[in-house]
């Protein structure tokens, strides 16, 4: 099997990191991954998932979170950093900032958000959603490129496929969320089941319903688009500036230790 460390799963636009790379399929207790290319960076082995497919094929709710990050763990990835298209709830974020939350709601309705279904049960602990140590490389390596770089934010997760109504909105607005987007959850769970560190880091497409006049998903590719290179680039920086050991005492790398209930 290969040895892979750190994985970037890209979202809306952002669909590839590597040119040229060697790409493989991975099958797994859950289903097939979408391809997963394989690459470098400097001396880091990265692997890259597009989580909604290589040509944007599979919508937020049918996405195989279960399939995408089991076949990261096969790989023996310890690090997944997400990137995800974000709507505006806080009217002080604008379309073209970053976002790396600290926190969400989860507000999906149908998805699989565990791949604990059986004894012993399992409570994992999310008291810290988000691993820190990747977030404190993101946040650094965000403020090199000259966007705004909100290093605090709740992100309101969505079924989607449709977008929110304005009364939606505000209603995570009241509950303190910041951003909406449909892909956070369960992707950040399931990696710290698996006691993988994850955290993600978000751009701006549009401010949320009932923000602006209407939405569509144009709008949040053309903005995707245009911020792909800086987001490429903070990933890579991120890359580079991550240490190759995980820290000892990270909430992710540990997440199992007495998460289990003894029969
Ligand atoms: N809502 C949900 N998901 C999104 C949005 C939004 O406004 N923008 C980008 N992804």
């Amino acid at each position: 099997m290969e040895k892979a460390k750190i994985a970037v799963i890209g979202g809306t636009g952002f669909e590839k990191l590597f040119k040229n790379a060697k790409q493989i399929r991975l099958g797994t207790p859950y289903g097939v991954a979408p391809p997963i290319s394989v690459g470098k960076i400097d001396d880091k082995e990265v692997v890259f998932l597009p989580r909604h497919g290589p040509d944007h094929s599979i919508p937020p709710h049918k996405i195989n979170y279960r399939a995408n990050v089991y076949a990261l763990y096969e790989l023996n990835v310890q690090r997944i950093i997400g990137v995800n298209a974000v709507g505006a709830i806080n009217s002080n974020f604008k379309p073209g900032d970053i976002v790396v939350p600290h926190d969400f709601i989860d507000f999906t309705k149908l998805r699989i958000t565990t791949f604990y279904d059986e004894s012993p049960v399992t409570h994992i602990d999310v008291s810290q959603p988000y691993c820190p140590e990747i977030r404190k490389f993101l946040i650094e390596n965000s403020r090199k490129f000259g966007r705004r770089v909100w290093d605090k934010a709740v992100l309101a997760c969505t079924e989607g496929p449709r977008f929110e109504t304005p009364a939606e909105i505000e209603m995570f607005r009241l509950l303190g969320c910041d951003v909406v987007g449909m892909t956070g959850v369960p992707e950040a769970v399931l990696a710290r089941e698996l006691e993988i560190c994850y955290a993600a880091v978000c751009f701006v497409s549009n401010m949320a319903a009932g923000m602006q006049e209407r939405l569509t998903p144009n709008e949040v590719l053309t903005v995707s688009k245009e911020i792909t290179p800086i987001m490429e680039q903070v990933l890579i920086e991120t890359v580079r500036a991550l240490p190759i050991q995980r820290e000892s005492n990270c909430p992710c790398a540990n997440a199992l230790k007495n998460a289990r209930f003894k029969a």
